[in-house]
């Protein structure tokens, strides 16, 4: 029997502590939790992609009745993005969630769907994207996708 250990590093920052243009993202993706449509789980996600260009795009999760037809915060932040701006890498994307008119203390990780679309968004531009999740009581920050998607299934498994 052989075993291996994945190791996950995640970097906790006060708003403050940011670069002026993460800071810029954090701020965009809180905004866009005003934008979310959660009648059901009441649940306010909102995302904030920065690309190449240092363009924002935002988005939300959008909800719907049959349940699993709403999409999340951050898968509909990157299909748009990817949809509009094709050849504008995707560099980092920053996530906030409130519930009950409050931001969550603890930052919310991205569902396992989202990590996967996250992961293909890095091989399609070669890159990896900073991802920035926004709590009050700190930003956690992840220098890509690898270290909360590890053991990953992508294209290199379908040859
Ligand atoms: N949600 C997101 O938008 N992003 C996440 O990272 C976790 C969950 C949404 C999906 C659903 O609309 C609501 O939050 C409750 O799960």
């Amino acid at each position: 029997m052989k075993e291996f250990t994945i190791h996950t590093q995640v970097k906790v920052y006060q708003e403050q502590e940011l670069s002026d243009e993460d800071r810029a993202l954090v701020e965009a993706a809180r905004e866009a939790t005003k934008r979310s449509y959660a009648p059901y789980s009441k649940f306010y996600v909102g995302a904030a992609a920065r690309l190449a260009n240092k363009q924002i795009i935002c988005g939300s999760n959008q909800e719907n009745a049959a349940y699993p037809s709403g999409t999340c915060a951050e898968r509909t932040t990157l299909f748009y993005a990817n949809a509009q701006y094709p050849d504008q890498p995707v560099e980092a994307l920053a996530v906030a969630a409130q519930t009950q008119g409050s931001f969550l203390a603890k930052p919310i990780s991205p569902c396992g769907a989202c990590r996967q679309v996250i992961l293909e968004t890095e091989h399609r531009y070669g890159k990896p994207v900073r991802i920035l999740l926004y709590g009050t009581e700190g930003v956690y920050v992840l220098e890509g996708i690898q270290s909360i998607l590890p053991l990953q299934f992508d294209q290199d498994c379908l040859l």
